[in-house]
């Protein structure tokens, strides 16, 4: 099983030994509910790196409501499982105090592509996640971070981040995993009941196979889906969707 930290001096400690040695880092950062997605990461961070650093923190301040907070899946046995097996050796698993001594008190934001998308839907999210990479990546001082492309807004940002702030951590896009219908995989699909998952694999199906934006769109709302946005950027056709009360995004290359 990986070796469990949880403070930031444990880690400096332990890193100091790998940088000692030459040993280059791979840090991959999560909220845990692992599933294949994140094993692709774990997986690259394994073939690029002497040692392979997770972290599993369920940020609370990326969270625009409390409810989705408090009911995001917490899976530590599997989590453990699914690390051990991908070739995680460290994972940092940290309190909300250890990552927020200050509070809410120094944040990171950025004012363009963080209101849009998906920030237009959940106010702060970005300002929360910005805050919280931020920090992982100053803590985790790794050679590589992976992130996957299924949060391609999030990946834009974090790569923005990086250079803002001068981070030297080399930011790896790992492409998005599906399951076999489609669905690309998010730990949010636990959430759906028998029939929502039966009707999920229509979001990838209408974001590939509609003309335009506002096609998919339509065609989403007569399946049944709530839709929060389909627009087509730099490339890539990135929707969000609400079936009841679990929300999924996704995006493709156009
Ligand atoms: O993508 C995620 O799981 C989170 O946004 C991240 C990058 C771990 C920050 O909390």
């Amino acid at each position: 099983m990986p070796r469990v930290v949880t403070t930031v001096a444990e880690w400096r400690s332990l890193r100091a030994t790998h940088r000692a040695a030459g040993r280059s880092i791979g840090f991959v950062p999560t909220m845990g509910a692992l599933h294949a997605g994140h094993a692709s990461l774990f997986q690259a961070a394994r073939r690029d790196n002497a040692v392979v650093l997770a972290s599993l923190f369920v940020n609370p301040t990326q969270f625009d409501q409390e409810n989705d907070f408090e009911h995001y899946p917490r899976t530590w046995g599997r989590d453990e499982e699914l690390m051990d097996a991908a070739g995680v050796d460290v994972v940092f698993a940290p309190q909300v105090d250890e990552m927020y001594p200050n509070g809410t008190r120094y944040a990171v934001t950025e004012n363009e592509v963080s209101n849009e998308l998906e920030g237009a839907h959940r106010p702060g999210h970005f300002t929360g996640m910005l805050t919280v990479v931020l920090k992982l990546l100053q803590i985790a001082g790794a050679e590589r971070a992976y992130f996957g492309e299924k949060d391609w807004q999030q990946l834009q940002l974090v790569r923005g981040l990086a250079k803002a702030f001068f981070i030297p951590t080399e930011i790896i896009v790992c492409p998005t995993v599906r399951e076999t219908d489609g669905l690309a995989m998010s730990s949010r699909n636990a959430r759906l009941s028998p029939a929502e998952r039966a009707l999920a694999p229509k979001f990838n199906a209408a974001l590939v196979g509609a003309a335009t934006p506002a096609a998919a769109r339509t065609q989403l709302e007569a399946t049944g889906f709530a839709v929060d946005y389909v627009e087509d950027r730099e490339g890539r056709r990135l929707g969000a969707v609400r079936l009841r009360q679990t929300r999924l995004i996704d995006n493709v290359a156009r």
